[in-house]
């Protein structure tokens, strides 16, 4: 696609307000529809997405086409000054598609054809299906891919899952041909010598199954990797009359955060921009700042992975109905969750769902609109207010982020960490430990980007790879390259232990990164819930570092080969041996942090690379604990978010020159400033274009 033209495609004159939107299902209520558009415009709402599982009201029998409801639709919210993500109906299926192609409906791994019901349990395989999305979202474009409303395209929804069919098997094989080109290869690949497995037909190879092959590894990537490639097609196959009937709409898809099933990345260069539902449980935990992380990074991660804003399109106004409490946002938690968004580079705030249905299973979702109908609701209330503030912070819509520092992550990565059988089967913390190697920068306000293994390295400054168990020899070199000019790195205990087949790298781990790290991992010691090892710091380790930290989970036993020891465990019986190394490369450093540290270590260490590295912080300093503070840039001016996750009140100090509160344009001094709990506010300052901020005395 061609880069320029994409950029083009998506840009919002100011921040997106909105919802999911189902007048398909208040039809024969007309004065509801037309409260509805009142009650958008009250909330300062912008746009609503429309269509989404709205297959059944356009074609209720097969070719007998109903599109009057979805003109006045359309029609009705352009009057209200309303656009709409007008969506693709492939989510669900009509009854009389299921029941007249049963090929459309999904295999599970039990290989057992589903039955009609539910939703997202299409096969992508299907020729059938294909043929009967091609032609729904074919009328669709024709009619509206020019309306005034039609901001851009919501295809399918939340896409997942996978289908074991025949057709899928055929195309799994025939996907394995086109990547291995012999039953050799495959095999070499897969290690099938193991246990009897080697393949002599392409036929005798058959997909995952609970009661069938589950135990090559290289297998279960490719699965993971078919799934994602056949996902991704039928995502094109979707697009291609979109793109035809107008060439200038954007075009996205919703995702679903760190959902194992997909690789997004593979999406994403084909998406005008990326957008993704996010159902944190807040209040779930007494400290909200651990929920808040992993949204955080998942924010991040949505921006990184096209290097330019996004959507959050969907978020519930107050709760889900499919946690195990339905805890309802505190007062301010909707308007700080949604701030959140906002300040890791979201342009737009939509939700799940405009108004409550009457009836079926989620009649008790939260919605903007509760059975009651009312306006005067808390949630309302809230919605309505965080509506006036997102106009009130119009010129941040399109501005930017600056990462210096990068933390990588990939599917196949996580794919191949997870299926790992030891060394603790008990809980290896994939996730946890992103968040854990995360959480000190956001405390900081530092920006991060969520980078994969294909990304620029170029760009940053610091580099935090935290289990990078599936490591390419490409990857290993990029970031040889990465040190010796100036890079900071860390890499962690079990990492460089897979090639990309999940074959385990000869000759010593950590792999293709063992010359750049400078260690030999001998081996690695799984511990049980409970048990701890102590790390001591060494006398000058440079980082001016010192004291003793818990480690615990996973503890390896390596060797210095050419790297510098900063710190020893003190326990067991491989007390003395090294758990922190540098090794310097050319003009940089590559540290190697050989267990799971406790939060204290991982505070101290890193807030003494940023300043090596020279990372600039959002304003100057840490802040407290459950505050984050993140920075977007717009021409001249740069927009600080300042986000308390605390209950109560915390102090921050602003360094720096003067800022405006963006959303009262009053002056706010430098210095000391209370944020009241579940606060956020805005300010805005002069853009500085170059230099760091080292962390304040
Ligand atoms: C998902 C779906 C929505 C709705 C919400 C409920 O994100 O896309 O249709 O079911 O969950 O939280
Ligand atoms: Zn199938």
């Amino acid at each position: 696609m061609d880069e320029k033209q994409d950029l083009a495609r998506f840009k919002p004159a100011g921040l997106l307000h909105g919802a999911d939107y189902s007048p398909e299902q208040w039809l024969d209520e007309p004065d509801v529809l037309k409260e509805d558009v009142r009650l958008m415009q009250q909330a300062s709402c912008n746009v609503m997405a429309v269509g989404i599982f709205a297959w059944s009201a356009l074609e209720r029998e097969e070719g007998v086409f109903t599109f009057g409801w979805l003109d006045e639709t359309l029609d009705r919210l352009a009057a209200g000054g309303l656009r709409v993500w007008l969506a693709t109906p492939s989510g669900a299926r009509p009854p009389w598609l299921a029941a007249q192609y049963p090929e459309v409906m999904r295999v599970g791994p039990d290989r057992v054809r589903r039955l009609f019901g539910i939703r997202h349990n299409h096969c992508c395989t299907s020729p059938v299906y294909r043929q009967k999305v091609a032609e729904i979202n074919g009328r669709l474009a024709e009619r509206y891919a020019r309306h005034p409303a039609v901001l851009g395209w919501h295809v399918s929804n939340e896409y997942g899952g996978e289908c074991h069919c025949d057709l899928c098997q055929d195309a799994f094989r025939h996907w394995l041909q086109a990547r291995y080109g012999s039953l050799d290869a495959l095999n070499k690949a897969w290690w099938t010598a193991f246990w009897s497995r080697t393949y002599t037909d392409w036929r005798q190879i058959e997909s995952l199954a609970p009661h069938g092959e589950h135990i090559l590894h290289g297998m279960n990537l490719d699965w993971r990797r078919f799934v994602t490639d056949s996902t991704v097609d039928f995502c094109l196959h979707e697009i291609a009359p979109l793109r035809q009937a107008n060439p200038e709409l954007p075009v996205t898809t919703n995702m679903m955060g760190l959902y194992d099933g997909l690789d997004y990345r593979r999406f994403a260069p084909h998406l005008d921009v990326l957008s993704w539902d996010s159902y944190p449980a807040w209040h779930e935990k007494t400290d909200d700042s651990e929920a808040a992380l992993a949204v955080s990074f998942q924010h991040d991660l949505f921006r990184s992975m096209k290097g330019r804003p996004f959507v959050l399109m969907e978020s519930t106004p107050s709760t889900t109905n499919w946690q195990p409490a339905s805890k309802l946002k505190r007062p301010g938690m909707h308007r700080l969750s949604s701030l959140q968004a906002v300040a890791h580079g979201a342009d737009a705030v939509q939700y799940f769902q405009w108004r409550k249905s009457r009836g079926a299973s989620e009649k008790f979702h939260g919605a903007v609109v509760d059975h009651a109908g009312r306006d005067d609701t808390r949630v309302f209330r809230e919605v309505a207010e965080l509506g006036s503030a997102l106009k009130r912070l119009t010129a941040v819509a399109g501005a930017g982020t600056k990462a210096e520092a990068a933390i990588l992550f990939d599917w196949d990565n996580k794919w191949a960490v997870e299926n790992a059988q030891g060394p603790r089967n008990g809980g290896l913390h994939y996730e946890e430990t992103l968040y854990a190697h995360y959480r000190p920068f956001w405390q900081h306000g530092v920006a991060v980007d969520v980078a994969g293994a294909d990304a620029d390295f170029s760009a940053y400054r610091l580099i935090v790879a935290p289990m990078l168990y599936l490591c390419r020899e490409e990857t290993a070199a990029k970031l040889e390259r990465f040190v010796e000019t100036g890079g900071v790195l860390v890499v962690t205990y079990w990492s460089g232990i897979v090639d990309a087949s999940d074959l385990c790298y000869t000759g010593g781990f950590p792999g293709p990164l063992r010359k750049l790290l400078g260690v030999w991992a001998e081996e690695i010691d799984g511990l049980q819930d409970g048990e701890a090892n102590t790390v001591s710091l060494l006398d000058g380790n440079g980082l001016g570092l010192s004291g003793e930290y818990a480690c615990s989970e996973l503890c390896e036993r390596i060797h210095p080969e050419g790297a510098e020891t900063l710190a020893v465990y003190k326990e067991d019986f491989y007390a003395g041996m090294p758990v922190l190394t540098v090794n310097r490369r050319g003009q940089g450093s590559a540290y190697y942090l050989a267990a799971r540290m406790e939060e204290a270590f991982h505070e101290a260490f890193y807030a003494a690379l940023m300043n090596t590295a020279g990372l600039r912080r959002a304003i100057g300093n840490r802040l407290p604990d459950g505050v984050t503070a993140q920075v977007r840039a717009n021409g001249a001016e740069e927009y600080v978010f300042l986000l308390n996750f605390n209950k109560e009140k915390r102090r921050v100090t602003l360094a720096g020159p003067a800022c405006r509160d963006v959303e009262t344009g009053l002056e706010v001094e430098a210095g000391l400033f209370w944020l009241d709990g579940y606060e956020a506010r805005v300010l805005s300052r002069p853009r500085r274009l170059t230099g760091s901020m080292p962390d304040m005395p």
